[in-house]
């Protein structure tokens, strides 16, 4: 939530901020501003709205050198300019960024009120520069450490202060990462704000504070203790956060699954031995196994419906009872967690902060924990005990796609893993999975090319629908509820899913002939079922889109819509049906015109509560 870059060195400083900013913006994008030092004055420029709006107040080629930055996802305070970042003091002698809540803002701004210090904006962040301003006596981290410490809540700040080339950084709960290159140092809430510039980063954690000047740098706790940090290197490239010729990002990140996939499977499978290898799962072994009493998934949104499938998965090849959760839940009920569960959290950031804190409510319950993430060194993946990374490369457009294939895809090997060490899966079937996952990017390739066509022009039919209704049963149920969530969050448009049987009870009274009702209807188990469900449908004047196997010709005769999809084994076809629901979704939004990339209301990485 909220992108924040800094910098300090030799180049010129705008360029480098806004250019981090556009790299940010699909963090937050209501309004966006920066500080910089120029002539020792401390200049601020702010706009509601998107950082090219910003871009074009500024003069590029000023002479500052220092500067930092901020494109904001509102929590406290309408979108405005007043209160967009980076906040001053009255008095404009010290200027913050803040990602994250300050949770006692209103007790600690009544207080400095009384002290004569006056605010502008209804923010929660303007109350901390204020706070750093009333401790600041020339000493710029001693000041942000006196106010931290008074502070509840979290958060991530670059505080820059007139008369002086310095910048302090401080975390709690919001990421930051410094960015090293030569005599010069960014500073970002991700990497994708500096990766074109370096990549020899140090992650920040909670409860440190980093001063970054001109003969360099220095970390302590909050203690003031020296920390000696690791420096980390970066393997994402340039190539991988640009949009390279597709219309969004979103669109390219479908495109992309069938490559993410063979990079999620790469030197994890030993196909001599039909066996996986997953150097971070180290500590299951038969006795941990063997202790075992239950596995616990945590999520929230995508990741949820992840979980969601990989529930069916783990039951029915492992034989343990999988319980899942909304992470935002989970810690709020006292859960029943001890040494014998495993808890799996799944995040495509491992930044989003209602995972982090189930997971470390988790830990508190001394449950093992393992992650899936896909964001390398970010917070979640380094408080784990063990995890998965899930090697889909930076995902930037809001909604969630090849971060969700290639969860299912770790899990598979998770499943594997624990499969063969336990030895519940049998070579044969190892063997059988294994090449149907790596059949799948091949598949997904055909699969978009033969599907493009169908889904525009279901689009074009379906752009002005109000409401939609997604169905799916088994292992196919959580894959409408993610169509639904997809629709929902870049067209606007209302949509609901449902495990198919469930419709009778309730959701049927909605069905007329405006309701678009999207069925995954794949040969297997429940086949038979799903068509009753769509005759009900029929029967009441429904429109009718079926996801279907391939060859199945009487599907045609009670659907309006049909898309093929391959036919594979029953376990698999959520991978396939996922990607259609991804392209509807994608294709009536781009029709409606809207913000595939940055939905409104929306951010990516939610690190709020
Ligand atoms: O980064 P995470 O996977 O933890 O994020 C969880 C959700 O915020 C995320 O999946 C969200 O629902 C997406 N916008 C879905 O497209």
């Amino acid at each position: 939530m909220c992108g924040i870059i800094g910098y300090l060195g030799r180049r010129k400083v705008l360029p480098i901020l806004i250019n981090g900013l556009l790299r940010l913006e699909y963090r937050g994008y209501d309004s966006c501003g920066v500080s910089f030092l120029y002539n020792d004055d401390l200049i601020t420029v702010k706009t509601k709205g998107k950082v090219l709006e910003l871009k074009e107040k500024l003069d590029l080629l000023t002479e500052s050198t220092i500067g930092i930055a901020h494109t904001r996802w509102a929590t406290h305070g309408i979108p405005s300019e007043v209160n967009s970042h980076p906040h001053t003091d009255f008095l404009n002698n010290i200027s913050l960024v803040h990602n994250g809540i300050i949770e006692n803002y209103e007790s600690l701004k009544k207080f400095l009120q009384t002290k004569n210090i006056t605010f502008r904006s209804d923010t929660d962040s303007e109350v901390l520069v204020g706070l750093i301003f009333y401790f600041y006596k020339g000493d710029l981290k001693e000041a942000v450490l006196k106010a931290i410490s008074q502070v509840v809540g979290t958060f991530g700040i670059l505080v820059l202060s007139k008369n002086k080339r310095e910048i302090v950084v401080a975390r709690k709960g919001s990421p930051v990462v410094l960015g090293i290159g030569e005599d010069e140092y960014f500073i970002a809430s991700d990497t994708s704000a500096i990766i074109e510039y370096t990549k020899d980063v140090i992650y920040l954690n909670d409860g440190e504070i980093a001063l970054i000047n001109d003969q360099g740098y220095y970390i302590t706790d909050f203690n003031n203790e020296i920390i000696d940090k690791d420096i980390d290197t970066l393997s994402v490239t340039l190539d991988q956060i640009e949009k390279q010729g597709y219309k969004h990002f979103m669109l390219k990140e479908i495109y992309e699954q069938k490559d993410v996939i063979k990079n999620a499977l790469a030197g994890r499978i030993d196909l001599k031995s039909n066996s996986v290898i997953l150097g971070g799962l180290d500590f299951i072994n038969f006795e941990y196994l063997e202790k075992l009493k239950r596995i616990v998934i945590l999520a929230c949104g995508t990741s949820w419906h992840c979980a969601l499938v990989s529930k069916f998965i783990i039951e029915k090849y492992l034989k343990i009872p999988v319980e899942v959760d909304y992470a935002s839940e989970f810690r709020y009920r006292d859960p029943l967690v001890d040494q014998d569960t495993l808890v799996i959290v799944i995040s495509q950031s491992g930044e989003t902060a209602d995972t982090l804190a189930a997971l470390r409510e988790a830990k508190e319950k001394n449950a093992k924990t393992l992650g899936i993430v896909n964001v390398v060194g970010s917070t979640i993946a380094r408080e784990v005990s063990c995890g998965i990374y899930t090697r889909a490369g930076p995902e930037i457009g809001v909604a969630s796609t090849k971060a969700f294939t290639n969860q299912l895809i770790s899990m598979w090997l998770f499943v594997l893993y624990v499969g063969q060490k336990n030895n519940l899966i049998s070579i044969e079937d190892r063997l059988k999975i294994i090449k149907n996952l790596s059949s799948l990017p091949e598949i997904i390739f055909e699969e978009i090319n033969n599907s493009v066509e169908e889904v525009k022009k279901i689009a074009e039919n379906f752009k002005n629908s109000k409401n939609f209704l997604y169905l799916g049963r088994g292992i196919n149920y959580p894959i409408a509820l993610e169509g639904a969530l997809k629709l929902k969050e870049i067209s606007y448009i209302h949509a609901e899913g449902y495990p198919a049987a469930e419709m009778k009870h309730g959701p049927i009274a909605l069905i007329d002939k405006d309701m678009p009702c999207v069925f995954i209807v794949n040969k297997n188990n429940n086949y038979e079922k799903v068509i009753s469900n769509i005759n009900e449908v029929k029967a009441r004047g429904g429109v009718v889109i079926s996801i279907a196997t391939k060859g199945d010709v009487d599907i045609l005769k009670i659907s309006d819509y049909v898309i093929y999809v391959e036919d594979i084994d029953n376990d698999l076809t959520p991978f396939l049906n996922l990607v259609i629901m991804q392209l509807i979704a994608y294709f009536i939004s781009d029709l409606k015109g809207c913000e595939i990339d940055k939905p409104r209301n929306l951010a990516k990485s939610v690190t709020v509560e």
